[in-house]
């Protein structure tokens, strides 16, 4: 017996159960079967009100969905993969519950408004998840860099010494990464709070719709304007997409650091055993397992933006089965960024740092070169000129174990008579970071300040 399809009526043969399976989207689409059931009753209490239909198969529809809605709740309801989708799956679960007169609920619509209305409140739901996650993680970081402001660590260039800067400093800049990623996430709303309900297949339909309603019904702020548009828009998808990539991108540079901190060479920090884990074969081994899987985890998330743009490009207008495509991407993305912002939050918050290790290593190196120079300007030596002579003094330093500190008042004075008892005091790393006091410099007042302003930000 051939399978009987929704759309069955103009076809002879029922196709191989390869190609209905390939066709098929319930596998995944089932994620939305709560934005399908809440669609669908918005659109039928439109119709109810529009009276296309009449109250009595409204309510009855109404009151199918609802039941469904609390069987779903409850995990009762059970796909089926001959129903290809999630769509048809609720009507032919409706049309079980109450009989053909479930038949009426796809007028005036079409899957293709349907699944875009679906998607839209999908993403829009977990945006706000999304940001509250990047916030507690800004919470930590705030947190962290309040208990750091004074602690002292190499600052890089070219993963090189470049200047002593403040660790709170440090973790700041993650903490301003994280708020243009929230920021992104707060726009992307804007192009996600938008109903293409009542689009129905392309054109709009012959009913008497109310878009606005139904708009109304789901929370949207607005509807398409567009048919055609509201049907074949996936850019808030794509949206969600970048702003996932570039926030993972900002969590997979933090891991980066944080991997090559617990290790030997460098010991800045300890991650707590809770984010780590052993080897099968080295005893010893204490492995940043989690940090470098949210650092591998960016490699999918940029996988699934790459696939959905490839997707889309050269599609023509409007709904194409293409775009039955953009469904797992998204899906995949939320379930790797939420869980990668709260274990690195719950990473950040309970690492050990090692304050003696990271001050001990501007101690030891020429990172105060700068100061030296940036002294010898302001007694007067031109900028460029007084740049060699600490370029020569960290040569010959070089050679013979010297830093900037262990050279004597006497030595400096051959170089010039401008040089007095005070360089010595410019060049500690601590005073060298405290007088960095220009806007957004690590100077320890410009630090407190951004913590201040961070957390009036984190309150509201
Ligand atoms: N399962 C489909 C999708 O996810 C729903 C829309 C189908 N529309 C169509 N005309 N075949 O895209």
């Amino acid at each position: 017996m051939p399978i009987k399809r929704m759309w069955g009526g103009r076809f002879e043969e029922s196709g191989s159960d390869l190609v209905n399976k390939f066709g098929a989207s319930i596998t995944f689409d089932q994620e939305m079967a709560q934005e399908d059931i809440q669609g669908s009753l918005a659109h039928v209490k439109m119709l109810k009100a529009t009276k296309i239909l009449d109250a009595a198969d409204a309510d009855a529809i109404i009151k199918g969905l609802e039941t469904l809605a609390e069987k779903l709740k409850q995990g009762k309801l059970s796909f089926n993969i001959e129903n290809e989708d999630i769509h048809m799956n609720i009507e032919a679960l409706l049309t079980a519950e109450i009989g053909p007169v479930a038949g009426k609920l796809h007028t005036g619509r079409s899957r293709n408004d349907q699944v875009a209305t679906d998607l839209h409140l999908y993403v829009k739901e977990r945006l706000p998840q999304v940001i509250t996650a990047i916030k507690q993680l800004q919470q930590v970081l705030v947190d962290k860099a309040s208990d750091n402001v004074e602690t002292i660590m190499p600052g890089y260039t070219h993963m090189q010494h470049a200047q002593p800067i403040s660790y709170g400093h440090y973790l700041m800049a993650y903490f301003q990464m994280l708020q243009r990623d929230a920021e992104r996430f707060q726009f992307n709303m804007q192009h996600t709070d938008v109903s293409p309900l009542g689009a129905a297949a392309l054109a709009g339909t012959t009913f008497p719709i109310d878009r606005q309603l139904s708009a109304k019904y789901l929370g949207f702020s607005d509807i398409y304007h567009n048919s055609l548009d509201a049907v074949s828009d996936r850019d808030f998808v794509l949206e969600f997409l970048s702003s996932a990539s570039i926030l993972m991108m900002h969590l997979s540079r933090m891991c980066e650091e944080l991997i090559y901190w617990c290790s030997y060479e460098f010991g800045y920090i300890e991650l707590s055993d809770a984010y780590s884990t052993g080897s099968s074969i080295m005893p010893q081994k204490k492995n940043p397992d989690t940090a470098e899987l949210i650092r591998g985890k960016t490699g999918r998330v940029y996988g699934d933006l790459m696939g959905l743009l490839t997707t889309m490009k050269g599609l023509p207008l409007a709904y194409n089965k293409d775009m039955q495509e953009d469904k797992e991407g998204v899906f995949d993305a939320v379930k790797t960024i939420i869980p990668s912002l709260k274990i690195m939050a719950g990473m950040v918050e309970t690492l050990k740092v090692n304050q003696d290790k990271m001050e001990h290593a501007v101690h030891n190196d020429f990172s105060n070169a700068t100061e030296l120079a940036d002294y010898l300007a302001s007694k007067g030596i031109p900028f460029r000129q007084a740049h060699e002579i600490v370029g020569e003094l960290v040569l010959k330093g070089l050679k013979t174990g010297k830093n900037l500190s262990d050279i004597s008042l006497a030595e400096y004075q051959k170089i010039s008579p401008l040089i007095t008892e005070d360089v010595y005091h410019v060049l500690q790393p601590k005073v060298a970071v405290e007088r960095r006091n220009s806007a957004g410099g690590t100077g320890f007042a410009q630090v407190e300040a951004q913590i201040k302003a961070a957390k009036e930000l984190l309150k509201d």
